[in-house]
């Protein structure tokens, strides 16, 4: 087997090779399939991104259009997902519920579980699960405030139905506010993917091993769900609360992110990858202020965020660690003023980086790799002989 190199958190190892997303940490630099993620962020939609992801290229208006038809004939759910949500209690988080019921969708459509099925069939599985992820999102968080759910609007966009899902209530009339679709839509785009990330790795290593593309996206929401990863959206407001509840003061919280002895890190600062600014964020702190002044919200938080930001880009620290805002940091308090609850937060995330767990788990499955399988080097016993208990 010969000499095996360790690289824990796989700082220097590359997994494959992939035509999907470029990523240039040291410039700042994001393309999905070539197409830079400002121009996208900018022009384009979730849908189309999504195609593009997984297919290689922008659809033509008709292949778009029967996408987003065929999509929105999708997003009913089997009723009974309905009473596997019921037995959640409500205080469950919406991450575990979400896996868990994009994991069940393997016993509603077991054909999914076959590796050898048509290019056809595994298309219908991509569609299914792109259909329902918003339905099980909302439905998730209804379970937690303990309304009753709400079917898919099919006559809206794919945005403004989630919303309509989420906020709608039986006694009121319920219209998405526009201003709140696009923003979503926008937000979505920039999650869409982002190459070989940890959730993304999940899903090629579990894929690889060609269990079912639900199975897959299963594991890696429960991949996305943690705090140094999409789960840093919601430790990001957390953190910003709680600065606030403290007084507000920022430098205070600045000095206990550098304190080598206290486990506090600034959460929303940082990358694997980028040692420059974020693209993503860049575009998102801009998204935070429009979509603020559109719907007239004053958000003192948002204060705070940039209090922290101005601070730590000058502080020695991080200039030296090369620690810049990230995507998480201003996205919480874009969906904050949407009304969306901090704990939904990761949920978003997993909304948007769907199509691209999606496309990297299509190309892994047709590149035929191998099955992902890491060596280890050895560190425990040798060799001991084994004792009855009564000598123990
Ligand atoms: N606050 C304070 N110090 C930090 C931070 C931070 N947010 N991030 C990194 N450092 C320090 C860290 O202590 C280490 O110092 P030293 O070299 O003296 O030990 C150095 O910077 C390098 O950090 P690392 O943890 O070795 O780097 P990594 O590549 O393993 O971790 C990271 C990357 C994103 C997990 C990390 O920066 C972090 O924990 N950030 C906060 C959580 C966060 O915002 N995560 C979201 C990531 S972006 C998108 C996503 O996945 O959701």
């Amino acid at each position: 087997s010969g000499l095996i190199t360790i690289d824990p958190g796989f700082k220097n190892t590359g997994s494959t090779k992939s035509a999907i997303t470029f990523l240039d940490g040291e410039e700042g630099i994001l393309r999905y399939r070539g197409y830079s993620i400002e121009d996208l962020a900018e022009k384009s939609t979730f849908l189309e991104v999504s195609y593009l992801l997984i297919y290689g290229e922008l659809p033509s208006s008709d292949q778009l259009e029967n996408f987003q038809k065929t999509i929105t004939t999708h997003t009913l759910v089997h009723e009974d997902i309905k009473t596997i949500l019921d037995g959640f209690p409500s205080n469950a988080h919406p991450m575990g519920v979400l896996s868990s019921l994009v994991c069940s969708l393997t016993a509603f459509y077991p054909e999914s579980l076959d590796p050898n099925r048509s290019s056809e069939a595994v298309d219908l599985s991509i569609i299914r699960i792109l259909a329902k992820m918003p339905t099980f999102a909302a439905w998730a968080y209804k379970n937690q405030v303990g309304h009753p759910v709400n079917y898919p609007d099919n006559e809206l966009d794919y945005c403004s139905n989630f919303l309509k899902m989420m906020f709608a209530l039986p006694a009121e009339r319920y219209k998405a506010n526009p201003v709140v679709a696009r923003a979503l839509d926008q937000l979505l785009i920039l999650h869409a993917d982002h190459e070989q990330n940890c959730s993304t790795s999940t899903v090629r290593i579990v894929g690889s091993s060609q269990a079912s593309l639900y199975a897959s996206i299963s594991a890696g929401i429960n991949a996305l769900w943690g705090p140094l990863h999409g789960g840093a959206n919601q430790a990001v407001l957390e953190m910003l609360e709680e600065i606030q509840e403290a007084g507000g003061d920022t430098a205070k919280f600045i000095e206990k992110a550098k304190d080598k002895n206290d486990p506090f890190r600034l959460m929303g600062f940082g990358h694997r990858v980028y040692k420059n600014f974020d693209p993503r964020a860049k575009i998102i702190k801009k998204a935070a202020d429009d979509v603020l002044e559109q719907l007239g919200v004053n958000d003192p938080l948002l204060d705070i965020a940039k209090e922290l930001e101005r601070i730590a880009l000058s502080d020695e620290y991080f200039v030296e660690k090369k620690l810049y805002p990230n995507v998480d940091f201003y996205s919480g308090i874009i969906y904050r003023a949407m009304g969306i609850p901090t704990e939904m937060f990761t949920v978003m995330f997993a909304i948007g980086r769907l199509p691209g767990w999606i496309a990297q788990w299509k190309e892994m499955r047709e590149n035929n790799e191998p099955i992902g399988r890491p060596r280890q080097v050895y560190t425990g016993y040798n060799h001991r002989p084994y004792e009855e208990t009564s000598k123990r």
